[in-house]
Order: C-alpha cells, then structure tokens, then sequence
C-alpha cells in the first residue's frame, strides 16, 4: 500500500511540475531575450555616440580606437558589431579579420531602416552565417545628419543555451523538492501504515480464536492510538462474553441435573405404582407433570440470565414467602424418602424484588444442600421474615454445619469440603450470581445448635397498590 501510495505521490509530483515549468521555461525566455535587447541597445547607443568622430574622419586604419573598442566589446559580451558609414559601408568590424571592412551592409533591412534614422531590434535568420541572430540597430546622428549606422548581432542560441542551462538548475531543484518530498511522504506514511499492519494482525489473530491478542497502544498516531485502545476494549469485551457462556453453559447444566433427578424419580415411583395403586400413580405424574413445568420456568430464567451481563438484572415482585411454600411442597416428597422433616414459616404476602426465577434457585439450592448435610430424622426449616426493607429467606438444617472461613469460601465456584462428595461445588456459586442479579444478600452461617444457616437478604417491593 505504501508503495502504491508513493508512486501516486511521485506521479502527481512530477505532473505539477510538468504544467509549471512549461510556460515558466517560455517566460523565461522571454525574460531573457529582452534583458539582452536591452542592453545590447544601451550598448548600440554608446557606440553610435563614440564613433561619430570616426565616422567623421572616415579613417579605417587597423589602429583605429574604434576598431579596438568594437573588438574589445566583442569578447567582453559576445556581440558583434558593425559601424556602417552612411552608404552602408562597413567601416568598423569587429571581426579579428578585418577582411569584412568595405562590405556594403545596406541591403540588410535594419542597416537601411538605421540609415533613415530610426532604431531596428528584433531577430532574424542570417543566411550568410547561417543561425537565428539578435539584431539592434541605431543610427549615428551628428548635428541632424545621419552618419551612419551601429549593429550589434547577437546568436540566438546564446540566449536559448542561457535560458536551458536556467531551465536545467531548476529542473534540479524542482526534482530534488519532489524526492525530499518523496521521501518525508513515505516515512509519514509508513508511520501509518507500520502500526496499521500490526492492527490488522491483531485482528486476524482475534478472528482466528486468539482472545489474548492484543494491539499496542503506543505507537502511531493519535487516532491509531485510539483505534488500537477501542480494539483493546473490545478483545477484553469478546473475552469476557465467551467467559460468561461457557459459565453458562456450566451453570445451566447443573441447574436442570437436579429438577431432571427428582422428574426422573416421580415418573419411577408412578410406573411402580401403575399396576397396584393407579390412583398413587396419578399423582405421581401430576407431580411429575409440574416439576417438568418447573424446569421450562428454569429453563426461561437461565435464558434470561444468559442475557445479563454482570450486574443486576430487571427485577420483578415475587411473593417471597409464596416462593419458599412452593418449594418446599415439591421438595417434600424427596424429603420424605430420605426421612427428613421439612418445616416452613412464611407470612404471606412477603413481596421482594428480585431476577426472574432467582428466589426459587436459590431456596432450591439451600434446600438441596440442607438434605445433603442432613441425616434421616433431622429437620429442615425454612423461614420467611418479612421486613419493611429488606425480606429475608433462611434454610436452617442439624447437620455438621461450616467454619466461618469455609462459610465464605463455599460461594467459590467449585468448593467442596469434602471433595469425594458427589456435588459439583456450582450451587452456591449460583446463587451468589443469582443474588447479585436480583440486588440481594446472601450469606451462610453457623446456628448455635450447630447446624448450617443459609440465608437471602432481598429488597422488600412496594405492597402492590389497591384496585
Ligand atoms: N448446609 C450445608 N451444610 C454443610 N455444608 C454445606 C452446606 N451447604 C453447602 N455446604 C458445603 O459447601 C459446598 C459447596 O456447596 P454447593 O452447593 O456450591 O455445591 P455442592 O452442593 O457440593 O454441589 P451442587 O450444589 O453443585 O450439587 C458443599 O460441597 C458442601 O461441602
Ligand atoms: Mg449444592
């Protein structure tokens, strides 16, 4: 790209040039050929003064002064001059050969145009030397009588080589301007380019799986700088996303293991009952038939908190203490197998705001830990206590209980006291999300007859307004 870029630079470089320097080279030589015409006229002027008195005498002698002056002018400036008397006849060459002296110069148009005493300048093909000369000619004047006439020639290709050698030092110049320019428009455009290539790596790494990638934000120019910070930002956003998915993923998994056991031991217990109690049976599978609706409830509120991002979530109004006597009925079966006692005491209408499904998630994890720490004939209770703000659920249980410090470390993702236990270590790390989600506090604690305290703190809701 950066060479594509300089060769488009250099290109349109050189084109400017190009359209300037055409009539730039024309004015030049404009500037130039007028700058000779008059000083060669100033010079004719000066002549024709001095010669008057040779003109005069008429004398050509090669010691004339003005054969001199005429020679000397000559290798000074490069004219030549020719002093014609008033027939026309050359009188002072300034040739080192004298051999054009007498020569009848009257035929030349500006000779003859001087000799009627007026000035000729201009340019004009000289047959006998034959070049394009610069001509001025003036006639010498004394007292009103026309003396004679001075001319001075000039080759025009002393003025084209004055004016190409000018051309030719600022062809350099200019060259010289377009590669400095040239040069400084790569090294700015690779200072853009450089720290754009790494970008792109960037992103090609990013879009083939590398989350880790991540882009410098300290080389190139601020609006890079910038990009490559909005690119950081958005690597450790995509980071965090997939992170969350896969916590998920996890996490529903292990919330619908459990609803699917206790489903998958209702329908049991109702193919037993089948044949001798048909009665039993049915109620089994009515039972069956609301846990199987209690997890498409789960199933929409893991959907909904796959949607959350970290922090809280849109809370509704549920009727806490109506939640906890829900759960505990469907627990109570289970309960009932493993000879445990569940009891609960919930004022109703206990309303709290809290993330759809979150309250019951949360009973039911406290519940099912409660029933693994318990042994037959302990008793679970469940209370609601309802408060003007905050409404608190606890599951208190008799068994082993936790030290305060593992009360705190049980919410760890994948904590287990005893890791030959059969839990994953997720449900109280659930419900440590779940709480986060909804506004509320959870926390365990030891009871003083031993056992485990597991409570929920929500926000009490605004008693619903009278119809
Ligand atoms: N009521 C309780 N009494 C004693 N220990 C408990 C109690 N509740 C939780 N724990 C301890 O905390 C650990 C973590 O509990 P958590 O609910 O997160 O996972 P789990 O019950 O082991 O597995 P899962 O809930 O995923 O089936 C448990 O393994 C257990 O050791
Ligand atoms: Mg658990």
């Amino acid at each position: 790209m950066t060479r594509r870029f300089m060769a488009a630079f250099m290109a349109v470089g050189l084109l400017v040039l190009l359209v300037q320097d055409v009539p730039l080279a024309r004015y030049l030589k404009q500037v130039e050929t007028d700058r000779i015409m008059t000083s060669l006229q100033r010079d004719a002027f000066v002549l024709a003064g001095r010669s008057e008195e040779a003109l005069h005498s008429a004398s050509t002698d090669d010691d004339d002064p003005m054969i001199e002056l005429a020679q000397a002018y000559r290798s000074e400036g490069g004219a030549r001059v020719v002093i014609v008397d008033a027939t026309g006849s050359a009188v002072v060459v300034s040739d080192d050969d004298q051999s054009s002296v007498g020569t009848a110069y009257g035929s030349r148009p500006e000779i003859a145009r001087a000799l009627t005493g007026a000035v000729a300048t201009g340019s004009r093909y000289s047959k006998t030397l034959q070049m394009d000369l610069l001509y001025v000619t003036v006639p010498v004047i004394s007292g009103g009588d026309i003396l004679g006439a001075v001319r001075l020639t000039y080759p025009q290709d002393v003025v084209d080589s004055a004016v190409n050698s000018q051309l030719r030092r600022l062809a350099i110049v200019a060259l010289t301007s377009v590669l400095i320019a040239g040069i400084v428009a790569y090294v700015l455009a690779r200072s853009v380019t450089r720290p754009l290539g790494a970008l792109r790596l960037a992103t090609v790494a990013l879009a083939g799986g590398d989350l880790t990638v991540r882009a410098d934000e300290g080389v190139g120019a601020p609006e890079i700088r910038s990009l490559s910070t909005s690119f950081n930002q958005m690597a450790v956003q995509l980071d965090t996303l997939l992170a969350q998915q896969r916590t998920f993923a996890a996490d529903a998994s292990h919330q619908l293991r459990t609803p699917l056991t206790a489903l998958r031991l209702r329908l049991e217990r109702a193919r037993e009952l089948l044949d001798t109690d048909p009665t039993g049976a049915e109620k089994r599978l009515d039972a069956a038939d609301l846990e199987a609706q209690r997890l498409a409830t789960l199933v929409d509120g893991l959907l909904l908190l796959s949607h959350m991002d970290a922090g809280e979530a849109e809370r509704k109004a549920v009727d806490l203490a109506d939640v906890a006597q829900g759960r505990v009925d469907a627990w109570q079966p289970l309960a009932a197998e493993l000879g445990l006692v569940v009891t609960i005491d919930a004022p109703s209408p206990t309303p709290v705001l809290a993330a759809p499904t979150a309250a019951e998630q949360i009973i039911d994890n406290y519940i099912d830990n409660a029933m693994s720490a318990s042994k037959a004939g302990d008793t679970i209770h469940v209370a609601v206590i309802r408060d003007n703000a905050t409404s608190v659920v606890r599951v208190v249980d008799q068994g082993p209980g936790l030290s305060p410090e593992d009360c705190e470390r049980a919410f760890v993702r994948f904590w287990r006291a005893e890791s030959e236990s059969t839990g994953t270590g997720l449900g109280l790390a659930i419900v440590a999300r779940l709480a986060e989600a909804s506004g509320a506090r959870v926390k365990l604690e030891r009871s003083p007859a031993g056992g485990l305290v597991a409570s929920a703190a929500f926000e009490t809701a605004p008693p619903p307004a009278d119809v």
